[in-house]
């Protein structure tokens, strides 16, 4: 592989900072679970990169996608078609309920929900969208404009119409009433709230069934099913946002399977296209007739782009084949009960929670008032990358310090034991250093 050019500047000398700091070592290689930086440490990933490499990385299957599509078509005038494009949205139209028949495959989540807003605006005519406290959807306005986990600061007025609904987080319980399990008060408080606030015009929910920035909030039972009567009793249309929870993750190809729930419309991104920018907005055929009709437009440079749509057709046949969804269960187990075994260990971990391979570590200083810990957790979080082990710690406003840990869905075991050992390393030495600083 020949080796991009650097000058001695410092790596970030001609790089805008988006958010979170550059890690401090360049990332030379990735396979599978691991990946290596330019000195060739290893380093396991517990992220699946950015929620995308749920096969791992460079699996040979996506490998070998990306060379077929070579031979074929990268990339077309947004007007013309391709088999790999036709294919994928047949192939997700037969996974899918029969009302969630059409596709718009566009590159990244920010983008499908921005579709996504769209369509539901034109066919309802109103254009009040409930977004959920502690949501993440992406970076562009419209989408932006419902994520309330971070980055609405600084850039002037939102959308028109964005309102919002508590996420139901029975461990810092939104209306101050449950603790460590939701009885649903906050959904009625917010509906309540919802009504007081609109003008008449709601149009959509838009949702992660699992919330996973906001810290990995697993609803209770028969959450999405009231959610929906709500919608329904005011005519809104729930959008589900599965980015992250689509193909594997909690163990079914989407979550709103295992809840029992079928949204009015779908929003898929960093799973479909296995670490290439591929996303999808899907509605029905009635919707699509009648946006269609009102002149609804949405064509971006790489819609119905060929290259990633091959390497999505890949990542079904892989999941399928390797029976992705039974080991996310399997080995979510494993790491269930590693993080488990953490938190009776280690004083610092408030809560363990989340299924599949989706499971949310979120760290206190109290475990009686549930105070966050952020500071010990980046300093845990930077100790674990230097023992070879990278994971996400996400912050929801002042409230919540948590790891988002994710492995791919083809984690090993071992790799598992070896990461919750790290952590078990990490935890002991910060915490111990940290007291010692307190005692001297
Ligand atoms: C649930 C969810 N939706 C949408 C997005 C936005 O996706 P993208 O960053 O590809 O625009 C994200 C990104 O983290 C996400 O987690």
């Amino acid at each position: 592989m020949s080796k991009p050019h650097l000058t001695n500047e410092p790596w970030d000398a001609h790089l805008i900072r988006y958010g979170m700091p550059f890690a401090k070592r360049l990332i030379e290689r990735a396979r599978g679970t691991l990946i290596w930086d330019s000195e060739g440490r290893e380093i396991l990933d517990f992220t699946s990169g950015q929620m995308c490499a749920t096969l791992g990385h460079n699996h040979p299957r996506i490998v070998e996608a990306i060379q077929e599509a070579c031979e074929g078509a990268l990339h077309l005038f947004s007007g013309m078609l391709s088999p790999p494009v036709v294919a994928l949205s047949q192939r997700l139209a037969a996974m899918l309920p029969p009302h969630l028949s059409k596709s718009l495959f566009l590159s990244t989540g920010g983008e499908a929900n921005e579709a996504a807003l769209k369509l539901a605006k034109m066919h309802s005519g109103r254009y009040e969208v409930v977004g959920y406290t502690g949501s993440w959807h992406g970076m562009t306005s419209g989408a932006q404009s419902v994520n309330y986990v971070a980055g609405r600061q600084g850039y002037g007025p939102m959308m028109p119409g964005a309102l919002s609904l508590p996420a139901p987080n029975p461990y810092h319980c939104p209306v101050r009433r449950c603790r460590d399990a939701c009885d649903g008060t906050c959904l009625e408080v917010g509906f309540d709230m919802v009504d007081a606030q609109s003008t008449g015009s709601l149009a959509a929910v838009i949702a992660e069934p699992v919330e996973s920035s906001g810290g990995v909030i697993v609803p209770p039972d028969g959450y999405w099913r009231k959610v929906k009567s709500h919608c329904d009793k005011r005519g809104m249309l729930l959008i589900f946002d599965e980015a992250q929870t689509a193909f594997g993750r909690l163990g079914c190809d989407f979550a709103f399977q295992h809840f029992g729930v079928e949204p009015d419309m779908l929003t898929l991104s960093k799973t479909l296209g296995g670490g290439l920018p591929l996303s999808a907005t899907v509605i029905s055929d009635a919707m699509d007739a009648d946006c269609h009709e009102k002149g609804f437009i949405h064509p971006t440079s790489h819609v119905s782009d060929p290259l990633p749509a091959h390497v999505a057709l890949a990542v079904l046949d892989v999941l399928a084949e390797e029976n992705l969804n039974a080991r996310a269960l399997a080995m979510g187990e494993r790491l269930g009960a590693g993080l488990r075994y953490l938190q009776d260990k280690h004083e610092i971990i408030g809560d363990v929670r989340g299924f599949g391979l989706l499971q949310g570590v979120e760290l206190v200083k109290d475990r009686e008032t549930r105070a966050p810990d952020a500071a010990t957790g980046r300093a845990i979080t930077a100790r674990c990358m230097e023992l070879g082990l990278s994971m996400n710690i996400v912050s929801v406003g002042s409230m919540a310090a948590i790891w988002r840990i994710a492995p791919p869905l083809t984690v090993t075991r071992e790799e598992i034991e070896r990461g919750v050992a790290i952590l078990d390393q990490a935890i002991g030495e910060v915490v111990a250093e940290g007291s010692k600083t307190a005692v001297g």
